[in-house]
């Protein structure tokens, strides 16, 4: 039988240091630079120049990977090149037609190029309607967020400043490929991010809380003072790598796990009272920052041939959970960075020898997982839509992980 701590006392949250820093982390004109970059709906690209080659006028990663291998290797592994995966476009391939303005709120975070978007809203008919897009491409689109979504506007290139020549900013342009690029120090920035990664402070709430609130959570923390970008941690040294909770290496990285075990000897009738400490050390945000992964910390007692002892599984859910629809949270046990959890395990020891095991197991799609099984139970999706949600469902359930697990002899 689990128990749930969840609900008790057991678990508590320690403020450990509470470090707030206000200091302003953009300069005004990186601040435009950004609202330029990202507006709410992108406008085509337009021509390409004239003297532009057949590869410059390419918007598709293996074009960019003809020059830049590194980054186009090191993004077709991160979950960008998969943000129109079968989770999502299975959603999508039937509500682009019953409701293109839902659509295209997902659209601009995971596919934001207008060439990726089947349809455009035109203001020019009257009263406005949306008409075919005659510049969709429709492998764009299953590419995801491909490098011209934060690289290329209107045919010009965007880049970090040289980080050979850090001072030159602005616009380099000396016989380059693609009439060279703009450097701009936005990129090296947490407010890079933020378009995709923070919703706005009018956007839905839950229990008063925004739904995606990764750069808050990270503006709040000790980081910005330390001049820890995102890009720090999920871009070292301008690797296009963007590892998050679906990486065990990554989630490790980011959490330090202690058990705490009385000095003395226990003896069957004795009590142990145990402490599972898992402390956000190393994660820019809360741990972890979207409420669609949960984190299981699971502890037992094991006999000397390695068997649970009937009873004594406890677990608790490290995460913040709501209901499928979003109305209404359960819980929420996420970490704020510089925090840490204490679990307490508390068992009367009914033999000899017997030791504690604890693990801490991440499941990264908890959320999707269910919500994909009850849109496949209610048959609310198209045969197209259903396959690619099943194909979503198999992924889903197949990506947990350990990153601890220990056996301590009482
Ligand atoms: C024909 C080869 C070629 C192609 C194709 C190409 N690039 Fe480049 N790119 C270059 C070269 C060369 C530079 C200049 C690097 C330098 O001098 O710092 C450059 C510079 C850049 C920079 C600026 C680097 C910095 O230091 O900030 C970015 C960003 C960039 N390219 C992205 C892209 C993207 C995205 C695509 C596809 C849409 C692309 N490139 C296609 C060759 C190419
Ligand atoms: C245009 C929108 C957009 C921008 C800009 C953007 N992201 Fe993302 N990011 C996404 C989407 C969408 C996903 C989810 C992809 C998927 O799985 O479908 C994602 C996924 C991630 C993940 C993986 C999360 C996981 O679950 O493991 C990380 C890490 C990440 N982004 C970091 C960053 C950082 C750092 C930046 C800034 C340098 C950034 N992103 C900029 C849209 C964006
Ligand atoms: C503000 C940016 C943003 C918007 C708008 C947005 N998403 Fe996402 N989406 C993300 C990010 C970031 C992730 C990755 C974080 C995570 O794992 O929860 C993600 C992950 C997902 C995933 C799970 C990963 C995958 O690709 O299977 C699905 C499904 C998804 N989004 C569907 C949608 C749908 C449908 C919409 C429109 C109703 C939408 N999203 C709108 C940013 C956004
Ligand atoms: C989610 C947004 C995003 C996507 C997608 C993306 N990049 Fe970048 N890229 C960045 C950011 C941000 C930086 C700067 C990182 C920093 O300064 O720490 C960067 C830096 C670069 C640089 C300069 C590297 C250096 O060492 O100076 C090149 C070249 C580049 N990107 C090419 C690409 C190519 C090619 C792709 C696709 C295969 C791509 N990028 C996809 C955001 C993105
Ligand atoms: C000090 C390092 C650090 C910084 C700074 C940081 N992250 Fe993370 N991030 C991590 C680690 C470690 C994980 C894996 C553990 C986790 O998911 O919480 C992670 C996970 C994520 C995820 C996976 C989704 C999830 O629910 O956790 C996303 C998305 C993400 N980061 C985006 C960002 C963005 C955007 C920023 C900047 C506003 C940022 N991170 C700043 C270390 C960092």
């Amino acid at each position: 039988m689990i128990r749930k701590l969840i609900s008790g006392l057991a678990l508590l949250i320690v403020a450990m240091a509470s470090v707030s820093a206000a200091t302003q982390q953009l300069t005004p004109s990186e601040e435009i630079f950004l609202q330029g970059h990202w507006p709410e709906v992108m406008p085509p690209q337009g021509s390409p120049p004239a003297d532009y080659s057949l590869l410059e006028r390419s918007l598709s990663p293996a074009s960019c990977g003809q020059c830049h291998p590194q980054q186009l290797l090191d993004w077709s592994a991160s979950l960008h090149s998969k943000a129109m995966g079968p989770g999502i476009y299975g959603q999508l391939v039937d509500m682009v037609e019953s409701d293109p303005a839902t659509t295209r709120i997902c659209w601009s975070c995971h596919t934001p190029l207008a060439e990726q978007q089947e349809k455009l809203w035109s203001s020019i008919t009257d009263g406005g309607s949306w008409l075919a897009n005659r510049q969709f491409d429709a492998a764009l689109q299953r590419n995801g967020l491909v490098c011209a979504a934060c690289h290329v506007r209107q045919r010009q290139l965007f880049g970090p400043v040289r980080s050979t020549t850090p001072e030159i900013t602005g616009k380099i342009d000396q016989g380059l490929p693609h009439n060279g690029f703009s450097a701009e120090t936005a990129f090296s920035k947490s407010g890079f991010c933020r378009g995709c990664h923070q919703f706005g402070p009018d956007d839905y709430r839950l229990n008063g809380k925004l739904i995606e609130n990764t750069y808050n959570e990270w503006k709040e923390s000790r980081y910005p003072a330390q001049g820890v970008q995102c890009q720090s941690c999920h871009m070292p040294k301008r690797r296009h790598l963007w590892r998050g909770i679906h990486d065990p290496d990554m989630v490790k990285q980011g959490v330090t796990i202690s058990i705490d075990l009385p000095g003395k000897q226990l003896h069957p009738d004795d009590t142990l009272t145990a402490t599972i400490t898992i402390a956000n050390t190393g994660t820019g945000h809360y741990f972890p920052t979207y409420l669609t992964p949960k984190v299981f910390v699971r502890a037992r007692l094991i006999d000397a041939a390695g068997n649970p002892v009937e009873g004594t599984a406890q677990e608790a859910i490290i995460g913040r959970e709501a209901t499928l629809d979003l109305s209404q949270e359960l819980y929420d046990t996420r970490i704020p960075p510089g925090d840490l959890v204490a679990i307490g395990y508390q068992q009367v020891v009914t033999q000899k020898n017997l030791s504690l095991k604890v693990e801490v197991i991440v499941e990264p799609d908890h959320f999707y997982a269910r919500f994909y099984r009850s849109v496949l139970a209610n048959g609310g999706s198209s045969d197209k839509g259903r396959v690619l949600l099943e194909q979503a469902l198999k992924d889903a359930e197949q990506s947990s992980f350990s990153i601890y697990e220990t056996v301590k002899p009482l």
